[in-house]
């Protein structure tokens, strides 16, 4: 049986305000650990205070805002677990050709921020603590206009090994989801489920995935001290389909 080593320990999560990001909040929370969640609009702000229950810190925070990072990071003292789930950057779906430099450009603000981050707060993060992030199938999953999603995905992966190997031993890795239930899809209105279902027939598990599966997959390398520098898929087969 794996070892809840959450119990008591300081998490810090940018990006956890919704989705994945909350997920991954409510189920280290659960586990005992003192979590600070941050995003930055009031809305999810305040959804997800209402969700939290007063049983974690919930806090704003923008990936590219080095100030409100520190303000989060020293009321945390110690870092066990820095989180970033945030998306940070523009979602750019269009053929390459078709994208102006600016698009292309735009998408790799995921990137930035998390790289502003793990550069403003690795120095809060213990010994034997860790740094997780967040990619994408289409890093590895290649489809039709999706070359921005895939490269700012891949930057993100290789970021992570050459992090792990950088930073050890702090141990520092990444989660990547396929298609996922979040409110990243809610600009499809009343045909977001529909959308989702029929995006994923052609996947090994005909279906999306939940923002809780991801969260299992984050606490699963924050919480097992041996994993560094590997990329975990919670994908329902979607590489492989
Ligand atoms: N859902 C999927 O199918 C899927 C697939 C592949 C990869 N991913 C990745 O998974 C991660 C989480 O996505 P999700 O689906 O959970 O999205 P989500 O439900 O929209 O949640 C995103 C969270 O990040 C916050 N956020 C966005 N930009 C931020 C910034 N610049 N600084 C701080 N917080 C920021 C959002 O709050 P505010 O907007 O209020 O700041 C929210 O709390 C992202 O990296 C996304 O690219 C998701």
């Amino acid at each position: 049986m794996t070892d809840n080593n959450l119990s008591g320990k300081n998490v810090v999560i940018i990006g956890g305000t919704a989705g994945i990001g909350l997920a991954t909040a409510i189920a280290a929370s659960e586990m005992g650990a003192n979590v600070w969640a941050a995003g930055r609009s009031e809305t999810n702000i305040e959804k997800a205070k209402a969700l939290s229950d007063g049983k974690f810190e919930v806090r704003q925070a923008d990936t590219h805002n080095a100030n409100q990072l520190h303000d989060i990071f020293k009321e945390a003292g110690t870092i066990d677990h820095l989180v970033s789930a945030a998306i940070g950057g523009e979602r750019t779906l269009k053929p390459f050709v078709e994208q102006s430099e600016e698009q292309f450009q735009a998408a790799y603000g995921k990137l930035w921020g998390y790289a502003k981050v793990v550069r403003e707060g690795y120095s809060y993060v213990s010994d034997d603590g860790a740094i997780t992030l967040v990619s994408g199938s289409p890093a590895r999953k290649i489809s039709p206009s999706t070359s921005a999603l895939s490269c700012v995905g891949g930057a993100v992966e290789n970021m992570v090994r050459c992090l792990a190997v950088e930073l050890t031993p702090i141990r520092v890795n990444v989660v990547s989801p396929g298609t996922i239930s979040t409110a990243m899809f809610d600009h499809f209105g009343d045909e977001k489920e529909e959308k989702l279902k029929a995006a994923t027939q052609g996947h090994l598990i005909k279906r999306a995935g939940t923002a809780e599966e991801v969260a299992e997959g984050l606490i699963f390398v924050m919480n097992n001290r041996f994993v560094t520098g590997t990329t975990v898929e919670i994908d329902g087969g979607r590489i492989l389909s």
